[in-house]
């Protein structure tokens, strides 16, 4: 079989479940099990895939029809130009994301001596892309929690990688609850999702609860975060979370009554959704 024929035949075996992507799925498979570019895979199709590429190749193939993402399968995802290791044990990093980053470096930019946490790190997608985008001797430090033991230690080796120990630390936790000095920045992708949302999505189904379910409303995590955040959040600090679109009101409000003064924000993602709320709070909250 030639490599062009088992593009197409990879092409039609997603396109019975994951449709949507299944020309690009096929050939990100196909790329990964011969370890070569997207040039050089059209520039051989007329070659002959070898059995042992072949078996791999439809064993990728079956896993993908059953939902499991082509992130998990090639253990990699692009996001905001880094190449992140994933695994079943972390969230996918989404694009949505990269709007909170992009206003995190833009916040951070002209501050110097700030702490920044990362709740709910997952890869560690947000805490190391700010990272990354800091000059050298940036005179901060980043925090990276999550409560998933597998989590922490991807996030730890991507932050190996990227050589940003001295940057970053890691701490296995649930929320702020290891956190005892003050915090200038908190950015949070929580968990943020109904139940029914999760079952009835098989793609999401594929991922770690851990990372998806935010209880019956969504908001479980959210809110008590924002609930201890008054403990470590410095004054005149900044929180910046991720949310689905129809929790704004909601997360507002929970805001608000843990920050009382405090001056909103709304982001919107690539699609014009509200996905973030940023929260400035009062300079002197306790002196009013
Ligand atoms: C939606 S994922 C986000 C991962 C990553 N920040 C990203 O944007 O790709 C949420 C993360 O929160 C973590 N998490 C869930 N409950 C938590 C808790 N109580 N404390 C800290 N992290 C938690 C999960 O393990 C998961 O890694």
């Amino acid at each position: 079989m030639t490599l062009s024929a088992a593009l197409r035949a990879g092409r039609d075996r997603l396109a019975e479940t994951v449709a949507d992507s299944a020309g690009l799925d096929a050939e990100v498979l196909l790329r990964h099990v011969l370890g070569i570019d997207r040039t050089t895979l059209f520039m051989r199709l007329q070659d002959p895939i070898s059995p042992d590429a072949l078996a791999t190749y439809d064993h990728l193939l079956e896993a993908r029809a059953r939902y499991i993402s082509v992130a998990y399968l090639i253990g990699s995802k692009e996001f905001m130009g880094l190449s992140f290791e994933v695994g079943p044990g972390v969230l996918v990093p989404r694009p949505e994301t990269e709007v909170l980053v992009e206003w995190a470096i833009a916040w951070l930019r002209d501050r110097t001596g700030v702490t920044v946490v990362d709740v709910g790190a997952g890869s560690g997608a947000i805490a190391l892309s700010v990272a990354t985008a800091m000059p050298p001797g940036w005179p901060g430090r980043i925090i990276a929690i999550d409560i998933s033991a597998e989590a922490i230690a991807i996030a730890t080796r991507n932050r190996d990688r990227f050589a940003l120990q001295s940057m970053v630390t890691m701490i296995q936790g649930s929320l702020l609850s290891q956190l005892r000095e003050p915090v200038d920045l908190v950015l949070a992708n929580l968990p943020y999702l109904r139940p029914g949302q999760i079952d009835r999505n098989p793609q999401l189904a594929a991922e770690p609860r851990l990372a998806l379910d935010g209880g019956e409303e969504g908001l479980d995590l959210i809110r008590a975060l924002l609930s201890d955040a008054p403990r470590v959040v410095s004054d005149g600090g900044v929180l910046g979370l991720e949310l689905d679109p129809r929790q704004r009101a909601a997360v507002i409000d929970l805001a608000t009554q843990a920050f009382p003064g405090s001056g909103i924000t709304v982001l919107p993602d690539l699609a014009g959704l509200d996905r973030h709320v940023i929260v400035q709070t009062a300079q002197d909250r306790d002196g009013g």
